[in-house]
């Protein structure tokens, strides 16, 4: 599904006179289908980078980031531009921040049912799949109208997480999607991603929470120094 090779991102601070601090460098894994691999290392070793550039957010220095996608066939999402980067992203490859990108003045149930609108369902039935899967989630119907900006951070979280799964994604990327859940939400997050998982989507996914780790990934990588070591999670 995805094959990174010799990944590495540099930031050029110009505000320091354009120094250049290093986000990660020489990442290289290969994901197959309904493969699950965490990433873990300490605070600024460069997770979050690693899939910003994956998701084409942060364009890398070096390396490459080859995607099999079912429309395009195989891409280098490093160096196919804007337009592919756009047509993956749209079906094919989702990701849920770690922190959150809340769309103001539009209603939850109509958020998480976008993408499905974009992808030619047809709208009630749109709307029904978000209901039903926000009411998994958790999501009380009488916040299905309101406007997720007013939403607490668990809220909030499980809105992105629902948004980014329902049209199935063939990779999904996910920067601890569970860090403002309780015990039960993120057991039923775990739960959705493992449905996803037996479906054939391959997941890169950050958790600061061991156990949550453990329960899904098939391997860890671990980037440290900079770089990077691979293990069973
Ligand atoms: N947009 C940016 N501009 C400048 N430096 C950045 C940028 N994004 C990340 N960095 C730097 O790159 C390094 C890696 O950051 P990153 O956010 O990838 O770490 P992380 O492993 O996800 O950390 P955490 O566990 O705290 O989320 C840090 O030193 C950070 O300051
Ligand atoms: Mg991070």
């Amino acid at each position: 599904m995805l094959e990174v090779r010799n990944l590495s991102k540099t930031f050029v601070i110009h505000i320091l006179g354009g120094k250049s601090i290093e986000g990660f460098r020489g990442v290289s894994f290969r994901l197959y289908p309904g493969e699950f691999l965490g990433l873990t290392g300490r605070s600024g070793s460069g997770k979050s980078s690693v899939l910003k550039c994956i998701y084409g957010t942060y364009l890398p220095a070096s390396g490459e980031v080859w995607f099999a996608s079912e429309r395009l066939g195989r891409v280098d999402l490093a160096r196919a531009g804007e337009q592919a980067v756009l047509r993956v992203r749209d079906g094919e490859m989702g990701y849920v921040s770690q922190f959150l990108r809340v769309i103001p003045r539009i209603a939850a149930a109509d958020v998480v049912a976008e993408p499905l609108l974009r992808a030619g369902s047809e709208a009630g039935a749109a709307r029904r799949q978000a209901a039903a899967l926000l009411e998994r989630l958790r999501i009380p119907a009488r916040l299905h109208d309101a406007y997720p900006s007013t939403f607490s951070g668990g809220e909030q979280q499980r809105i992105n997480i629902a948004r980014a799964v329902i049209r199935k994604p063939r990779l999904l990327l996910l920067d601890e999607p569970t860090a403002s859940l309780d015990r039960e939400s993120q057991e039923t997050v775990i739960g959705i991603l493992r449905e996803l998982k037996e479906k054939g989507t391959s997941m890169i996914g950050i958790f600061h929470d061991r156990a949550a780790l453990e329960a899904i990934a098939d391997n860890v990588l671990e980037l440290a120094n900079g770089s990077m070591e691979h293990g069973r999670p």
